[in-house]
């Protein structure tokens, strides 16, 4: 069996222009962007070019591109860099149940600490209804975190009406857009944002790099203290290499047209499969609201962790997870109601750049197999 790769929620390769880019910092391009000679020179430039292709992407200033180890870290110094910055004005963040880990950990470490937090239900889409955002404010609120789009089922929230309601009361707005970069629009003015995380192996950069947009005038505490790189916002020597990868990632992803082939491709396998399994296949997350890469099904009295395993050679996700002996839904899928013998058999199919026809046939040839009354 060929391998197929339809997981690029979780992480897609490095695109060949990424890597091109990224070649002169694995050899002779080593110095320091903080040093005062030729070879600091021409690193601090290159490091430059690179927020400038972040900024560019997101349709802000170069100096809001703060440079992170990755998504979880830009999320974190949203969170946490806004809650030491504004423990003045109060202590309460509001958030959605479906947030990433990487938002509801860093939330859950501020309760420790004497923060509150609102965790916001979803419905049966997944998607947040911002009049609950609204209903959520306190005199106490600091900070609103909603992420973009779920990396689970997809589903793109609000964001622009949750941006207005923020701005209304003053209150900062950050969302976790690791998921939707690179696959719809990113602009941080028109999603009404102060505060936007991007993943660089989200969008054909490399792991272990991603920014946090932040915007003009907006305090935060650095999570990382020591010298003044970043501006004060994260101490640490810059790494140039991942810092171009992410650049250069974030000049292809700009013209978005390769996703209309991508959702074309992922609406004939949801097609495929609806017409193989009619009532016994159903699709999580919203109908139109959502990636046009992902497809998140439920084959209805299965177990999508067993499924995948028949499907061998197959790298797709499941909305199912293993604690000790007893299989769990996943928080997503349980905060948005989905009844368990149909939430137990979810898979996620994430489709991209290199997907092809053939290869959504094959796995819908071989689904149609195994996943059989
Ligand atoms: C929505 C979302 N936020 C944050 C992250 C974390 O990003 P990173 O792996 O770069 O820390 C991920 C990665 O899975 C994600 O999907």
């Amino acid at each position: 069996m060929r391998p197929i790769y339809l997981d690029y929620n979780a992480s897609t390769p490095i695109d060949p222009s990424v890597a091109v880019a990224m070649r002169p910092f694995l050899d002779e391009a080593f110095g320091n962007p903080s040093s005062e000679h030729w070879a600091g020179t021409s690193a601090k430039a290159a490091l430059e070019k690179a927020r400038a292709q972040v900024a560019s992407l997101l349709g802000c200033e170069p100096n809001e591109i703060v440079f992170t180890s990755g998504g979880s870290e830009a999320n974190n110094l949203a969170i946490t860099g806004t809650f030491f910055a504004l423990n003045r004005k109060g202590a309460h963040i509001i958030t959605s149940a479906i947030e990433h880990p990487a938002v509801l950990a860093p939330c859950r470490f501020l309760e420790r600490l004497g923060g509150s937090v609102t965790y916001l239900p979803v419905d049966r889409t997944g998607r947040v209804d911002p009049e609950d955002v609204r209903r959520a404010i306190t005199a106490q609120t600091i900070l609103i975190s909603v992420m973009h789009a779920n990396n689970e089922v997809g589903t793109i929230q609000p964001i622009e009406e949750i941006g207005a309601i923020a701005k209304e009361h003053g209150i900062r707005f950050h969302t976790d857009a690791a998921q939707s970069v690179g696959k719809i629009m990113t602009k941080v003015d028109k999603l009404g944002v102060d505060l936007l995380t991007i993943a660089g192996h989200k969008l054909y950069a490399p792991k272990g790099v991603g920014a946090l947009y932040v915007r003009r005038g907006v305090e935060l505490e650095p999570l990382v203290h020591g010298a003044g790189h970043e501006l004060g916002r994260r101490a640490g020597t810059e790494s140039v290499l991942l810092a171009t990868g992410l650049g250069a990632a974030c000049a292809l992803v700009q013209d978005l047209t390769p996703m209309e082939r991508i959702r074309t491709l992922r609406d004939r396998f949801w097609q495929a499969l609806q017409d193989r399994f009619c009532d016994r296949v159903v699709l999580n997350g919203h109908n139109t609201e959502r990636l046009p890469n992902t497809l998140n099904v439920s084959f209805v009295d299965k177990v999508g962790a067993d499924l995948l395993r028949q499907l061998d050679g197959v790298a797709a996700s499941t909305g199912s997870a293993c604690h000790s002996d007893r299989i769990e839904l996943s928080p997503v899928l349980a905060a948005m109601n989905v009844p368990e013998r149909i939430g137990m058999g979810a898979i996620r199919f994430s489709l991209g750049r290199h997907t092809t026809s053939s290869e959504i046939d094959d796995v819908v040839a071989r689904l149609a197999k195994i996943a059989s009354p």
